[in-house]
């Protein structure tokens, strides 16, 4: 995705740093909350963190081996602490003990923690807890002026009852609120409780083993569109054909190849479903007779006849089914773009087409950016020329629109 797309989607790829402090156990609780909402999640435990909680405990709920160690050849050959510096959107220090703010006040690169912090350009956030009485210090006081001085966000702490026996400030924020705090509240979210089911990227009609009929589809608008309604709060099913991207976070993906078995992918998961997007470029045909062993050239052979037989149309199916989800089809032309939109919505019996003119430098099979207007039966919606992400969000604000009649 172009880097324009940042600025849209909400922070998806975090990293947590956990610090070594009582509340530690409550980190992998923050952990899950954060993955509820749609965030990877990888996370960099300090030294003093060891000593309340297990790397094996953070590991099974974030799903990937805990970052440790600054100067691990084995992490840095995997993902080095630069990469994982560039890779998170978000840094959120969860406890951060007095010792690790003043550290970080500072300046210092001592471990893996404190380097990242100094090494991303992300937004850093911490959620500090102690002792109170060192939590009200001047020199912790002052150490947090100059967090947010540098636009570090401070999050809590809260104040109660403490694990040393005291009462007063240094409780650490509960890890729903930090996680409702920093990736929003699902239940808030425009498409929280809906469930989405999207098809995406090509298909792959096999001619044998060996060969197929297939196109150049990207499966970038498609993958764009599940990212963007998953960080909506949607339940995403990705019903994909074969294509060189990885799942977007929170997103269930189908692998299919051909158009027959994206359409059977797509029946058995279309229960419940609140909108279906058909995006991917479905084959209109397949070869009559699969070859089961390699075909052969004979000598003398100089021409060839494939007999090809229709696919189904899959968005035509589901539009025609007795109670249907809310359909949207899209339809790239290459000229009188409205006009086939029309008869696309018409034909296929759809809610909404989404007209894509690909005749345009900026919106090419593979582009990163896209120009769509959305054809429905009351009218049409131009979606301004943007990055694939930017366009989806906006698609999925007017399909939004269009779904509670606002
Ligand atoms: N579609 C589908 N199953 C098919 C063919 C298309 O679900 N077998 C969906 C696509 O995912 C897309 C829309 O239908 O949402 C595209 O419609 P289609 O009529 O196939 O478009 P074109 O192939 O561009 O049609 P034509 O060549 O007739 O212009």
């Amino acid at each position: 995705m172009s880097k324009n797309a940042t600025t849209h989607h909400r922070n998806r790829r975090v990293l947590v740093g956990v610090t070594g402090g009582i509340a530690a156990y409550k980190s992998p609780e923050l952990v899950r909350r954060l993955i509820d909402r749609g965030c990877e999640v990888r996370v960099v435990m300090t030294r003093g963190a060891g000593a309340f909680i297990t790397p094996l405990t953070l590991q099974a709920v974030s799903g990937h081996p805990v970052h440790e160690h600054l100067l691990d050849a084995d992490a840095e050959s995997g993902m080095g602490h630069i990469e994982l510096a560039r890779w998170a959107e978000l840094v959120v220090v969860a406890p951060a003990t007095a010792n690790f703010i003043a550290r970080i006040a500072h300046g210092q690169a001592d471990d893996l923690l404190t380097t990242l912090v100094l090494a991303t350009t992300a937004e850093v956030a911490v959620a500090p807890a102690m002792n109170r009485q060192m939590w009200l210090h001047p020199a912790t006081q002052a150490n947090l002026d100059i967090l947010r001085s540098r636009d570090i966000r401070i999050i809590g702490p809260g104040s109660g009852d403490q694990a040393c026996g005291e009462t007063g400030p240094g409780r650490m924020t509960e890890p729903e609120e930090i996680a409702s705090l920093l990736a929003g509240d699902p239940a808030d979210m425009a498409y929280a409780g809906r469930r989405i089911l999207v098809t995406a990227g090509p298909t792959w009609e096999a001619l044998d083993p060996v060969r197929g009929i297939t196109n150049h589809s990207s499966g970038k608008m498609g993958y764009a569109l599940a990212a963007a309604a998953a960080d909506q709060g949607a339940e995403v099913i990705l019903v994909s054909g074969p294509v060189h991207l990885q799942a977007p976070a929170g997103v269930r993906r189908i692998d299919v190849r051909s158009a027959d078995e994206m359409l059977a992918a797509v029946l058995e998961n279309l229960a419940g479903t609140d909108v279906f997007v058909a995006v991917a470029a479905v084959s209109d045909f397949r070869p009559a007779r699969p070859a089961e062993h390699k075909i052969k050239k004979s000598p003398g052979e100089d021409t060839m006849t494939l007999e090809l037989v229709r696919n189904p149309d899959i968005l035509a199916t589901v539009a025609a089914l007795d109670s249907p989800p809310f359909t949207v089809g899209f339809a790239a032309e290459t000229r009188d773009t409205l006009a086939n939109a029309r008869d696309k919505l018409a034909g296929k019996g759809v809610d909404v087409i989404a007209a894509n003119d690909v005749g345009g430098a900026d919106s090419a099979f593979d582009s990163d950016s896209n120009t769509v207007t959305l054809v429905h039966a009351g009218g049409e919606i131009s979606i301004p020329t943007a990055d694939k992400y930017a366009v989806a969000v906006d698609m999925l604000r007017e399909i939004d629109r269009l779904l509670t009649g606002g």
